[in-house]
This record gives structure tokens, C-alpha cells and sequence, in this order.
């Protein structure tokens, strides 16, 4: 079972993968935790590259061509492998986040399909939250923003938009998940999409 998690900036995904990882760990569900750009050594180089600022005036095009490299190396040395060793695998950010970071990138669908090499989640969970809670988050948050982060509504609604119809094409195997509430709520919608896709047990009292 191949569980992706996506959303914008400030939509509160770390959080959401570390509400899973605790619920696998607890009903001792083998399974692998791991994030996009990186997982593997050669991934995570490229995501150093892709945060740095010798990456803030790139094209999209050489991102996704970045982004596309460190993903054939993920799937194949550490996502593949681990599903078929039968673990759930939960991976912060995949090609949805392509699709909404490197919206005018050439080659976009066929260099996104030569990164995933045939291995699509089975479930995409998209966290959804408007400009203003984004922003709101992202400024409580503080420190960590990167130059992907959103200052102006129009690059964000952009990328909301793309996230949304993506979401709602045919096989897309996404459920979109309003987040804007407390973390607990998300929590439980999350736990509520795993039960009725049989990764975690249905809740008993
Ligand atoms: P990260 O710290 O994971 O962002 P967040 O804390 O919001 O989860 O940084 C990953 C950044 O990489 C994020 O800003 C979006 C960007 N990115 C792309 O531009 N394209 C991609 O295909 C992926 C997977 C990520």
C-alpha cells in the first residue's frame, strides 16, 4: 500500500505523516515513512540543491528535471523495494507537488511519468487549505520557509487549483481532505479515509 501525502505550504502535512507514522507504529503495521525531493542519498543531494538558493531563479523545467532524477532513484531503491516487502509506505509529497510547483515545466507529464516508473500511490491524501490559513500557519511557523513558500495569493491559488482538479481526474486516487480545522479533526478524517481503505483496522470501542 503506497500512501502519499500532499498539500500546500502551511496545509499541515508534517503533521499529518508523523499522525500516521504513530498510528502504524502502534498497531505494529510494517511500514516505511519517507519524503520527496529525497529518501535516498542521492535524492536528498538534490533536494539540498532544489531548497538552496542556486535553485531560486531556475526554470521549472530544470527543476522537474531535478526533482524527476531523485524520484526514479526513491522508487527504485527504496519505495519498490518496500512494498514488495508488503510495508505500507507513506511518502511526504509526490507528483502532485510536481504538478503544482513546476506547473510550466516541458515535458511535464512525461517526465513526471518517467520519475514514478509505474508506481502510483494507491492513496493520495490532499490537504486543503485556503490562502489566508496558509499564510496564517506559515507565519505562526516562523523560521523554516523556503523559496517555494507562497507570499501572494495568486501563485497559491494557482497551485490550489492545479492540486483540486488534479484530485478530482479519473484514477487519481486522491481524497481531498479539508484542513483547515484543529489538528485533531484532520487527525480523525485521516484515521476515518485509512479504515475504509482497510490499511488500519476499523475502530472498536
Ligand atoms: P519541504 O520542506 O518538504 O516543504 P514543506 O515543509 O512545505 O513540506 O520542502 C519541499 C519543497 O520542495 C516544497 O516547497 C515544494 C518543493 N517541491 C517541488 O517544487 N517539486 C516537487 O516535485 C516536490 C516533491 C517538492
Amino acid at each position: 500500500m503506497f500512501i502519499v501525502v500532499e498539500g500546500l505550504d502551511g496545509a499541515g502535512k508534517t503533521t499529518a505523516v508523523k499522525f500516521i507514522q504513530a498510528l502504524l507504529e502502534d498497531l505494529q503495521i510494517p511500514h516505511l515513512i519517507t519524503r520527496e525531493p529525497g529518501g535516498t542519498p542521492f535524492a536528498e543531494a538534490v533536494r539540498n540543491v532544489m531548497l538552496s538558493d542556486l535553485n531560486a531563479t531556475s526554470s521549472d523545467t530544470i527543476q522537474l528535471l531535478l526533482v524527476s532524477a531523485a524520484r526514479r532513484d526513491h522508487i527504485e531503491r527504496v519505495i519498490r523495494p518496500a512494498l514488495d516487502a508488503g510495508k505500507v509506505v507513506v511518502c511526504d509529497r509526490l507528483h502532485v507537488s510536481t504538478l503544482m510547483y513546476q506547473p510550466d515545466a516541458e515535458y511535464l507529464d512525461e517526465l513526471i511519468a518517467l520519475g514514478l516508473n509505474n508506481t502510483l500511490p494507491d492513496l493520495v491524501l490532499v490537504l486543503d487549505v485556503d490562502f489566508e490559513t496558509s499564510k496564517q500557519r506559515l507565519t505562526n511557523r516562523g523560521a523554516d520557509i523556503n523559496h517555494f513558500d507562497t507570499t501572494r495569493a495568486e501563485v497559491f491559488n494557482r497551485r490550489r487549483k492545479i492540486a483540486l482538479s488534479y484530485a478530482h481526474e479519473e484514477g487519481s486516487n486522491c481524497v481531498v481532505i479539508d484542513a483547515s480545522g484543529s489538528m485533531d479533526t484532520v487527525a480523525r478524517k485521516i484515521d476515518l479515509v485509512l479504515q475504509q481503505r482497510g490499511v488500519v483496522p476499523p475502530f472498536q470501542e
